[in-house]
């Protein structure tokens, strides 16, 4: 169904940012991994966590809502997961079935794994080959696409891996497998990614060591056959999800934005240094801590941007913000150019296909390239106008939608349904600010 949305003079309020996405994964799976009981509060409710909930659940953890993002999670402990019965459909989730293709490497099970079309198009060669060297068994063709079988393995063999390509995803799974395999896992990393498995198995109690080689590139260790022990925590505003409230602050012609509870970690943080670059002048507040992660408030008021070319080193720490960032981008003075985010090709959707297409389609002067996208600014509200086609990636319909409150005239989606993956309350959330979205 078509949702429209429609240009509004004023977006104004605050907003407490949901549960971050990646954290929430790891709540739920670390949980179940662990002995004794975890709980947690402000989880995320999307789509692709609950699906990550149902997952441990059918390899014998216990997890329970227990009230509005308040999760309750009894692990496997020592005993270890066992084989699902029925099929895991991991749905649009990228993480969830990637993270878990590492867990299961180390147990003794067998578990067939699905998801949507999105998911099912996307690469895991680039997690079952690092897995396959440790012992893990599959069925996936030459391809690598799901729907496959795994088999895990007790006496999985640690290794040392360098990842081709810049993705948490895989580090995650590698040292998710090395949690049970024998010796010391090693992933070296040329470019640092989100850090949130190190830093939360470290808050379940496993021990990890790290080193920066001369050259920059890092390594995170983790020595096999380590327990993990249940804990408290509240989860972290996401950045990624704020990133679209402040957006729209920035572009409103009289917004007055306020997100509150952003987590505040270097690896999640291009985004925002990239609209600093270009003019946006957030304010921040310090919130105090969650989980071990510095919570801010932020704080974002109508801007005139100028277009960038956005530094290489930010891309992996705003891998997920580029739909959002060229909507800024389609607004300000000048050209922003984004090169070496090549890794956009293989998200949700082919987001550099994607993000042009949706731009193009407004009235916005935009090139494609291997790697990235170069945008002509319009110096103010592009044209809009435009249907954009979503390609099942909630990324995608959230900065089409935020685009509409400020251009020209109307931006409307062809779909919204996948946003609930991510960000349930967005609609919710555009609504209180102010925003004027129909369906
Ligand atoms: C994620 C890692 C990133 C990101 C995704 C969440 C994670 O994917 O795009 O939304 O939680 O580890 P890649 O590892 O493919 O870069």
């Amino acid at each position: 169904m078509v949702w429209t949305s429609h240009p509004v003079k004023r977006l104004a309020g605050a907003i407490r940012a949901p549960g971050d996405k990646s954290c929430s994964h790891r709540a739920l799976i670390f949980g179940g991994l662990a002995e004794g009981e975890s709980r947690f509060t402000g989880l995320l409710e999307g789509d692709d966590v609950l699906r990550t909930g149902q997952a441990m659940q059918a390899m014998g953890a216990t997890v329970t809502r227990t009230g509005p993002g308040a999760w309750e999670v009894t692990g496997v402990g020592a005993k270890g997961l066992s084989s699902p019965k029925n099929v895991l459909d991991f749905g649009n989730s990228g993480t969830g079935s990637r993270l878990l293709m590492g867990v299961m490497a180390g147990y003794d099970l067998t578990a067939s794994l699905t998801g949507d079309a999105s998911l099912c198009s996307r690469p895991m060669n680039r997690v079952l080959n690092p897995l396959r060297q440790m012992g893990l068994k599959d069925t996936a063709g030459p391809d690598g696409k799901l729907p496959f079988t795994l088999t895990g393995s007790k006496s999985l063999k640690a290794i040392r891996y360098a990842p081709p390509q810049a993705s948490a995803q895989v580090k995650s799974a590698v040292l998710l497998a090395g949690l049970n395999a024998e010796g010391e896992t090693v992933v070296v990393e040329a470019k640092a990614t989100r850090d949130h498995t190190e830093r939360m198995l470290q808050g379940f109690g496993a021990a990890l060591s790290f080193k920066t080689e001369p050259g920059g590139a890092h390594e995170i260790g983790l020595k096999g056959g380590q327990r993990l022990y249940g804990l408290e925590a509240a989860i972290p505003g996401d950045p990624s999800s704020a990133a679209f409230l402040i957006a729209a602050g920035i572009l409103s012609p009289q917004g007055d934005v306020t997100v509150e509870n952003v987590m505040s970690n270097p690896t999640r943080s291009g985004f925002y240094d990239a609209v600093d670059l270009m003019g946006a002048g957030l304010g921040a507040e310090e919130r105090g801590e969650a989980a071990g992660e510095r919570l801010i408030d932020l704080h974002a008021g109508y801007a005139g941007l100028k277009g960038i070319a956005v530094p290489e080193r930010l891309v992996a720490s705003m891998i997920d913000e580029f739909p959002i960032l060229a909507v800024l981008a389609a607004f300000a003075n000048g050209e922003t150019r984004v090169t070496g985010a090549e890794e956009l090709r293989v998200k949700e959707s082919d987001r550099i296909g994607a993000v042009v297409a949706m731009l193009r389609v407004n009235g916005v002067e935009v090139e494609e390239t291997e790697d990235g996208f170069t945008v002509q600014g319009c110096g103010g509200p592009p044209p809009g106008g435009g249907l954009v086609e979503t390609r099942h990636d909630h990324r995608i319909a959230m900065s089409a939608l935020v685009m509409g409150t400020a251009s020209q005239n109307p931006v409307s989606v062809d779909d919204i349904s996948m946003i609930d993956t991510s960000y349930p309350e967005f609609m919710s959330h555009m609504a209180t600010l102010g925003a004027d979205i129909r369906g």
